[in-house]
């Protein structure tokens, strides 16, 4: 086995964290800070060359790792340690459907920033034109407005994370098809927003612009995707399947049970989970010990699963506040003190 890599943006975080603790780094963030190392020679020269949308792209890392958090709260595995510390390198060593899904969520979270950004007018290297372009209808006028589309975001979500996979293996190909089923959820939540204008309400011209749905919902759509992952296995003839981004061959993927290539919208895993249940770094499980469980769920969050059967210790939790409180003119506040019970529920 090789040495584990580093997340394919853990060590870009790296350097904006330098960057951020630097005093340099007011206003225009250094290139030179921001681009400094632990990136591929790919990504350093984009980097230089757009260092505004490289600091972009660090705020939709952050915002990714904090919704895959969001969607596996209560998970055995929940995104713990995700972002956290790039010099440990990949929190995830083995090429689970839990490593597939923190990559798409990285891909996805760069591509919708960034797509963000350039929508907004913030970024000089968007290739986003602001002209409006008119259509003339047959019953109505359209104008549209702007650029909402993830189109810029997910090229260079694809330049950059994509430029990570160097070498020329399963678990590359893996991650690849990974990024982009990311890339592709973002895109494909792009919508068309429309307002009227005329007299009196009348819509005789309307105008419309494409928005991005929330992160929150990109992250729903993910998790979904999570629960249906497709367990493949490499092929090894070397036709290059998603290769057009590095100028190597990757072996093709295929789905174990149908021995035909997976859909572009599904995520894609090489080797089954573990079940997290003990701790074992060498396969990026916390355990669950010491987890807090809900008693009365039945799905993964419920006591039975989230503590692997070893049972749960209940803890009585007691809060006294202020209560029913009264309002005498003038002026004063009178309240009685509650007690409140609650229980919560501990994994042995
Ligand atoms: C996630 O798991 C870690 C390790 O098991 C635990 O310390 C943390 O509290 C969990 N987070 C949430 C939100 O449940
Ligand atoms: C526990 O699970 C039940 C059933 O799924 C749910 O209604 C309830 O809100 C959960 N409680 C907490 C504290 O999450």
């Amino acid at each position: 086995m090789r040495a584990p890599r580093v997340t394919p943006a853990a060590a870009l975080f790296v350097c904006l964290l330098l960057c951020i603790r630097s005093s340099l780094c007011g206003g225009l963030l250094g290139a030179n800070i921001v681009c400094a190392r632990g990136l591929t020679e790919r990504q350093r020269a984009m980097c230089h060359a757009a260092p505004a949308a490289v600091a972009t792209l660090g705020n939709g890392l952050s915002m990714a790792y904090a919704e895959c958090r969001a969607q596996l709260a209560g998970r055995r595995w929940n995104c713990s340690g995700v972002g956290d510390d790039p010099r440990v390198g990949h929190v995830l060593p083995l090429a689970t459907r839990e490593a597939a899904f923190t990559y798409a969520i990285t891909a996805a979270g760069v591509t919708h920033a960034l797509s963000e950004a350039c929508a907004r007018g913030d970024l000089p290297a968007c290739a986003c034109t602001t002209k409006r372009r008119r259509y003339t209808g047959t019953a109505e006028q359209f104008e549209w407005e702007g650029c909402g589309d993830a189109s810029f975001g997910a090229r260079f979500a694809r330049r950059f994370l994509d430029a990570r996979e160097l070498e020329a293996d399963a678990r590359s190909a893996m991650n690849l098809h990974n990024n982009r089923v990311g890339r592709k959820v973002v895109k494909e939540m792009v919508r068309n927003e429309c307002k009227c204008h005329g007299v009196s309400g009348s819509c005789a011209v309307r105008t419309c612009w494409k928005t991005l749905l929330p992160f929150r919902a990109v992250g729903a759509a993910l998790k979904e995707r999570l629960r249906r992952a497709k367990h493949v296995v490499a092929e090894h003839d070397f036709r290059g399947l998603h290769s057009r981004a590095v100028s190597m061959r990757h072996p093709r993927l295929v789905v174990r049970r149908t021995g035909k290539p997976p859909r572009k919208s599904e995520l894609v895993f090489l080797q089954k989970s573990p079940q997290y249940c003990e701790p074992d770094a060498a396969i990026g499980s916390h355990g669950t010990h010491g987890r807090h469980c809900n008693r009365t769920s039945k799905g993964e969050d419920g006591c039975e699963t989230l503590c692997c059967g070893r049972g749960y210790n209940t803890v009585q939790l007691v809060q006294e506040s202020k209560c029913r409180c009264q309002f005498h003119w003038c002026c004063s506040v009178s309240c009685d003190t509650c007690i409140t019970k609650t229980e919560l529920h501990v994994c042995n």
